[in-house]
């Protein structure tokens, strides 16, 4: 995507207090919880010469590659609804395809089940969901196109606060069900009640020091996960797998910023052993536009993540809210403005955004929010690897 000031200074920003936030207590100590505060926040200035110099995990990784066999779940992952008492549990079954002659697969050909209960065994609860596989096509000569496998998304209701839960996820009858995994419930919502750790992060891509950052959040042992936008970075890529530091500066002559959209599958991967058992969530970036075919943007993003919006008042993935404990977090990603994801948008945000404060008795209100004013198109690109931050 064009250079955008603002963008490249939140995710600037977000490097700087994530990444070497991480790495400077990873050397000294472990983080803190909130509740052992307060204590003076801890920044470490960015060190610009590691820019433009991380190397993409290849395809043939052994933490990217399908392990499954045939419809059983991939890329399982926990993202929270609006409170404690709910959560999405989302997978991937069958594989995607990208070529010249693709057939996407039957939604509905593998149901969308988790079994789920507070012992190992038995599971003695069941919640079903919903099934979706979205395309990325590019109406172009010599680009391929792709489709997904089928992304299932499951909520899970009536759970208890900070409470352990045990999940399988697929499809019981054709024999498709995923190992066993666990998650841990939000605190109950209330002013003294928090989780002790929150990661954040974004920009984190899928590199060799992805892997290190995402140890060291491992290692911390957080409750939750944000990631504040720019999650794969597919887009510095061809359709044909050739991917590249500086996507404008190698790639000038592309009729459309294409993308390889099994990065994406690649990360959901490499992502479940953390996202599995720690709830992930996620608002876009500047990275997750992916322009296609019928002016379609940001597919990937909405199709593969499960967000909270209907629970909390959106008609939009790409604003909502949810609490976590005594914190009722606004994510307003900016990019609605591109899209037509909703008619009449300023309206409709202004209404969900006033309805937020009468969600806003139960302690702070935190606002995460990426791109948060309009950039000028017009730019100071000075070189070309910030524009592709
Ligand atoms: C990809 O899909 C587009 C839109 O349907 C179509 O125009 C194009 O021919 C397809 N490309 C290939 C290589 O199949
Ligand atoms: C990032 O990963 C590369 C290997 O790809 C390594 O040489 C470098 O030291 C890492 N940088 C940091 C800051 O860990
Ligand atoms: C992909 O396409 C680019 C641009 O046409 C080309 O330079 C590169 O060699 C191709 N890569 C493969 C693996 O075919
Ligand atoms: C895509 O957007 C362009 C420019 O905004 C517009 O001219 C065109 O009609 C749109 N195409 C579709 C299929 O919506
Ligand atoms: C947006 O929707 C509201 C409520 O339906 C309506 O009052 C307003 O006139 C609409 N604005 C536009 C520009 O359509």
């Amino acid at each position: 995507m064009e250079f955008r000031g603002c963008s490249v200074f939140a995710a600037f920003l977000i490097r700087t207090l994530v990444l070497l936030l991480l790495t400077a207590f990873s050397v000294y100590a472990e983080i803190p919880s909130t509740l052992d505060g307060p204590f003076q926040p801890v920044t470490v200035p960015f060190d610009v010469s590691l820019r433009g110099n991380a190397v993409d995990l290849p395809a043939t990784d052994s933490r990217v590659r399908r392990r499954v066999k045939g419809f059983e779940p991939e890329q399982i992952s926990v993202s929270l609804s609006a409170s404690y008492d709910s959560v999405w549990i989302s997978w991937i079954t069958g594989a995607f395809q990208i070529g010249y002659n693709i057939t996407p697969l039957d939604p509905t050909s593998v149901a969308s089940v988790v079994r789920y209960g507070k012992l190992r065994f038995p599971l003695n609860h069941e919640a079903k969901g919903y099934s979706l596989v979205y395309n990325q096509l590019y109406p172009f000569e010599g680009l391929q196109n792709y489709t997904s496998g089928i992304i299932h998304h499951v909520r899970l209701a009536g759970l208890k606060p900070d409470t352990k839960y045990y999940y399988r996820c697929g499809d019981p009858s054709i024999e498709a069900l995923s190992g066993i995994y666990s998650f841990k419930t939000m605190p109950v919502s209330g002013p003294s009640s928090y989780p002790s750790r929150i990661a954040v992060m974004g920009d984190l891509g899928l590199t060799f020091n992805t892997t290190t950052t995402i140890s060291n959040v491992i290692r911390n042992k957080p409750e939750l996960v944000l990631l504040v936008g720019d999650v794969t970075y597919a887009n510095l890529y061809l359709t044909n797998g050739t991917g590249s530091d500086c996507y404008s500066c190698s790639f000038s002559e592309t009729p459309i910023h294409e993308t390889y959209q099994p990065r994406w599958d690649y990360w959901g991967r490499f992502m479940q052993y953390l996202v599995s058992k720690v709830p992930v969530m996620v608002v876009e970036g500047n990275h997750e536009i992916e322009p296609q075919a019928g002016n379609q943007t940001f597919v990937a993003y909405s199709s593969r993540f499960a967000f909270p919006s209907e629970e909390s008042g959106s008609s939009s993935t790409f604003y909502y809210s949810f609490n976590a404990g005594g914190i009722h977090f606004i994510m307003l990603g900016a990019y609605i403005v591109i899209t037509n994801q909703v008619k009449n948008e300023t309206w409709a945000l202004w209404t969900w955004h006033r309805n937020q404060d009468s969600d806003g008795k139960i302690g702070d209100q935190i606002y995460i929010v990426r791109q948060p004013d309009k950039c000028p198109k017009q730019s100071t690109r000075t070189k070309c690897w910030f524009a592709d931050i």
